[in-house]
């Protein structure tokens, strides 16, 4: 065994949730309705029939919650604030239990010695917002503003680290573009508007952050996903190059004052997708490039990219084989911690990023308590440390890395999967609502105490 590695010493060891996915109690309080609320009543739409009505009931558990925090040993935490919880009609009159709900977990967190990290939007609109446009109508940019400011207001002086969005690329293609989240959308003209109005949303936010909250750090979280190609064949290069800008560049490039890549738009203007961006207007690209005080990065797997332009059989051999299922999560997305590392340096060394977090990463597996009523999971062990080994790869590579995030705190409602798809730290029994700290989360407690990952046998 080797020495093991040490992490930097004011290093933030959080978990991670949102909102829709844990709080359950949709209808208490004052909450108006949620895009997910209405999404879920969509036959089909969730893959096992359920909804987020439940979910953990962290509403009414969040005590109990953040009592597994501490056993766990954790010093911050990520979560989310329901957009329709704090103002049920999207905009104008704040519900004042929406917020008390908020005001009692971040006393609740800090009393506890956790440092709160707060997302603004982690994808549930308020539905009246969605009736009008929603994030594809200029006019979400404003009822954002005052969103941000009514929650900025109340916590900005307990809240220092505020991530305005969570995933643009999700709320945007998944949402607008494949209809496979909420709203349900598929219109390829919206998704971009959509893109682009998340994106300023963003920016007009920050100075409403800073106002508001004095000395604190205001950051969006992107998901990004290394895109490889399969061969080196043209046509799997120019297909990874594409993904790369759909999923990655779209995002990073305007954040970062470089405005929309132009393969892109190029792209995207022959396929009908967009008339001119007409959508931009002046003065948006420098809004979207506000400076801000970190980066959050989701990573869960690389994209190993294959041209549908050419038959599979008159394609290049491929470089870069299908993964197997052994190396796959439940989600089916492959074990690739490297891509992690890759994902770190680039945005650091193609962007300049200057502190960076990793606000989201962690794996699907279904592990249920054994006969010892204990929860087996060695596989997502071992995925957080070959992910812990590739965020010290990055450090060591002179990558500001500030942080790790594990999603997630909680088993819980993970979207169009419904309870399938269990990521958290903690399980939790739907039906008892018990929760029990399996093996990969004791583990990951032990490092985090040592802020040392414990050395590879050799
Ligand atoms: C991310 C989301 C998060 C969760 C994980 C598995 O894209 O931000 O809410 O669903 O995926």
């Amino acid at each position: 065994m080797s020495e093991g590695r040490s992490l930097p010493p004011s290093f933030l060891w959080g978990a991670a949730t949102s909102s829709f996915q844990i709080e359950g109690a949709t209808t208490e309080d004052g909450r108006g309705e949620s895009i997910w609320d209405r999404y879920c009543r969509q036959p089909g739409a969730i893959a096992d029939g359920t909804d987020g009505a439940v979910a953990c009931d962290h509403f009414h558990r969040w005590p109990e919650d953040l009592g597994l925090m501490r056993e766990l040993g954790l010093n911050a935490y990520r979560f989310s604030v329901a957009w329709p919880r704090v103002l049920p009609d999207g905009t104008g009159a704040t519900n004042p239990k929406g917020l008390d709900f908020y005001d009692r977990l971040v006393d609740g967190l800090l009393s506890k010695g956790l440092r709160p990290m707060l997302t603004l939007y982690h994808w549930d609109l308020p539905q009246v917002l969605q009736d009008k446009g929603g994030w594809a109508s200029r006019d979400i940019v404003s009822a954002f503003e005052q969103y941000t400011d009514v929650v900025t207001r109340r916590l900005g002086d307990r809240v220092k680290d505020w991530v305005t969005i969570n995933e643009p690329w999700c709320v945007a293609v998944l949402g607008y573009v494949h209809g496979v989240q909420a709203p349900g959308l598929k219109d390829w003209k919206l998704g971009l508007r959509a893109a682009h109005h998340v994106l300023l949303a963003h920016g007009r936010a920050v100075p409403i952050i800073h106002a508001n909250s004095p000395a604190s750090r205001a950051g969006i979280v992107v998901i990004l996903s290394p895109s490889m190609p399969a061969s080196d064949s043209e046509a799997d290069q120019t297909a990874a190059r594409a993904f790369d800008g759909e999923f990655n560049r779209w995002y990073l490039d305007p954040l970062h004052g470089r405005g929309y890549p132009a393969d892109k738009k190029d792209e995207y203007t022959a396929a009908g997708h967009s008339s001119n961006f007409d959508f931009v207007q002046e003065g948006d690209l420098e809004t979207i490039a506000t400076p801000t005080d970190f980066l959050g990065i989701n990573y869960y797997s690389r994209a190993i990219v294959r041209s549908s332009a050419i038959p599979e059989s008159e394609n290049r051999p491929r470089l870069i084989p299908e993964p197997l299922a052994s190396s796959r999560t439940d989600m089916g997305w492959e074990v690739y911690p490297q891509g992690l590392t890759a994902s770190l340096q680039r945005v650091h060394r193609e962007y300049g990023a200057k502190r960076l977090f990793v606000t989201e990463n962690g794996a699907a597996y279904g592990m249920e308590p054994g006969p010892d009523g204990a929860v087996h999971d060695e596989p997502r062990r071992a995925y957080l440390e070959g992910h812990l080994n590739a965020c010290c790869d990055a450090i060591d590579s002179g990558v500001p890395l500030e942080g790790y995030f594990a999603w997630s705190l909680l088993d819980n409602f993970e979207w169009a999967f419904g309870y399938r798809m269990r990521f958290g730290l903690v399980h939790v029994d739907f039906t008892t609502q018990k929760r029990t700290i399996k093996d990969s989360g004791r583990w990951l407690s032990q490092v985090l105490r040592d802020n040392r990952l414990p050395g590879r046998a050799t």
